[in-house]
């Protein structure tokens, strides 16, 4: 198996822990230990006494039942736990694809939702989401990267860098276009229940269709990505098996400790959400005012779910932009040639605390070109 570089993780370990202000992250302000603790009584006494041997492969069965309840039809024994959303997008392509199939992923987006197949010898057509429909993939370009090897369609919305969310219509006519033609779905979800709108929320894929695979995660909405705790959900019966003993290969298992606070984190997850979103959406009115008053300079899409958004810098070319930028006033924003972007767009970050800050250091940086 051949994988090329990861070009977002490969840029980002070139700042991520020696740079001041973090404009571009993916996830939301995370929480310490005692926080998660503190939200229920006796919780840090049972954390002390929590045994540190190897866990279940499937995941801590008490775990497994409290992300069923994120889902309308889903069993703990229809939830496979591992290790970050990274482990999941791993396991379902190992498990799930064969060299010389035919992959559709929508683009751009995370790496590994296109790069793993590429690796296993698959054929990958990326189908682009572009800024002139709002970031909305194009369902007749779905229709036509059909190709009689198509095994699987790969989507993700909530979506990550543009923060666009596809509308109920053109989730519903995806997951139909799939169930009539015998596709593997799988759909990375990591950024449900971050949407500004609930009524935006769409359906988990595995809720509407028994082959799909829904991807969660405990990073994004929730902001706990330390914990590395995320998870596949499917009634796809062999699906899940195959999953399982490919895992065996990979982490086994999760870690107990963070099996524990995962688990305590989501019985209190609207709470958590809530505190996310309501942070995510005062930083996004810093933003629209940022990209009004510098309309000339960027042009801005808003996005409807998630700490990020994925503007275009006009006159002048973005590598050089964030370079300078990161140089001078100790902001990163990321490319979006780390997503094989060549539009001249970048990724910036709003879920952080520090936002606001990271945002005056921006508008200092433009002043001060302006002379
Ligand atoms: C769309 C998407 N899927 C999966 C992942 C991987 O999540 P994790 O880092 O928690 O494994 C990310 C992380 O940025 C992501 O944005």
């Amino acid at each position: 198996m051949q994988l090329n570089p990861f070009k977002l993780e490969r840029y980002f370990a070139r700042y991520e822990f020696n740079v001041e202000y973090l404009l571009c992250s993916s996830d939301s302000q995370s929480l310490a230990v005692q926080d998660l603790l503190a939200l229920e009584p006796g919780a840090e006494e049972r954390l002390q006494k929590h045994w540190l041997g190897y866990t279940e492969s499937l995941g801590a069965p008490t775990l497994r039942q409290e992300i069923c309840r994120i889902y309308s039809t889903i069993q703990p024994g229809q939830v496979l736990v591992h290790n970050g959303a990274e482990e999941g997008i791993f396991l379902f392509m190992l498990a799930a694809l064969q060299p010389g199939d035919h992959v559709i992923v929508h683009s751009p987006g995370y790496q590994s939702l296109a790069e793993v197949a590429h690796g296993l010898g698959c054929e990958v057509t990326l189908w682009m989401a572009r800024e002139e429909n709002d970031w909305m993939p194009d369902i007749d370009d779905l229709k036509r990267s059909l190709r009689p090897n198509t095994r699987a369609v790969v989507i993700n919305t909530p979506h990550n860098p543009t923060g666009m969310l596809m509308s109920h219509h053109n989730f519903d006519q995806v997951s139909r276009f799939t169930q009539e033609r015998g596709l593997q779905l799988f759909s990375d979800e990591v950024y449900r229940e971050s949407e500004y709108d609930r009524s935006d929320r769409l359906p988990a894929a595995c809720d509407i269709d028994e082959q799909a695979v829904s991807l969660g995660v405990m990073s994004k909405t929730y902001g706990l990505a330390g914990l590395r705790i995320g998870w596949v959900a499917t009634r796809n019966a062999g699906l899940y098996e195959r999953m399982l003993r490919v895992k065996d290969f990979t982490s086994i298992c999760s870690s107990a400790p963070s099996e524990f606070l995962a688990e305590l984190a989501l019985r209190h997850r609207e709470k958590i959400a809530q505190r996310n979103v309501e942070l995510i959406t005062a930083n996004l009115a810093l933003l629209d005012d940022f990209f009004a008053r510098h309309a000339d300079k960027f042009a801005w899409k808003r996005p409807k779910a998630g700490p990020i958004a994925f503007p275009r810098l006009i006159g002048e070319d973005i590598d050089t932009f964030c370079h300078a930028l990161v140089t001078a006033a100790g902001v990163l924003l990321l490319p979006g040639s780390v997503f094989d972007d060549s539009g001249n767009h970048f990724r910036i970050g709003f879920g952080r605390a520090n936002m606001p800050e990271a945002m005056a250091r921006l508008d200092d940086f433009l002043q001060a070109r302006i002379g």
